[in-house]
């Protein structure tokens, strides 16, 4: 196994070929999450929600990657390569998961499974959240249980692929 830096620095501890590759990828205004309101995000900066998930990947054996954008395209173009990337996906597309029809499209041939994560709970809020358009192509939906529902995501992709 070779000295692979992942995303913070640290050397990846698991076999990079064991199905263990995880792309934990965030949309738009997921950046902001520090600014966002507490009531519903708590008060996580950025970095930290990232290094708090890298944690429940450590804890799962999963290796994760991290990607956020800003922008629709480039989450798309992202989710077009995630399957020489990872052998699963975490999703949380912001806004976009309740009315983007091209990342539900794009979700639908990644060829790996997809866990969507909403950190607030999405559901209990305004009735325009209460849609996915994301979910069909979602093996499951982790929603409400704060950063926490990244360890519930980890656990179902474990469940998924076996590892
Ligand atoms: C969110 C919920 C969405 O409704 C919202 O637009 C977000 C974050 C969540 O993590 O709770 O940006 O996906």
């Amino acid at each position: 196994m070779g000295r692979l830096l992942g995303r913070h620095g640290k050397v990846q501890r698991h076999m990079p070929s064991a199905h263990n590759r995880i792309h934990v990828m965030h949309g738009v205004n997921l950046d902001q999450i520090g600014r966002r309101d507490p009531a519903h995000y708590g008060s996580m900066t950025f970095l930290q929600l990232e290094q708090a998930i890298d944690g429940y990947a450590d804890e799962a054996g999963f290796d994760a990657r991290f990607f956020q954008t800003n922008h629709e395209g480039e989450f798309v173009e992202e989710l077009h390569r995630v399957s020489d990337l990872a052998d699963g996906v975490i999703v949380n597309a912001g806004a976009w998961s309740h009315y983007s029809r091209a990342i539900g499209d794009a979700l639908q041939f990644t060829g790996v499974p997809a866990v969507e994560v909403h950190i607030s709970d999405v559901m209990a809020r305004e009735p325009w959240r209460h849609v996915s358009v994301l979910a069909e192509n979602c093996i499951a939906t982790v929603s409400g249980k704060g950063v926490a529902g990244y360890r519930d995501a980890f656990a179902i992709l474990l469940d998924a692929l076996g590892t």
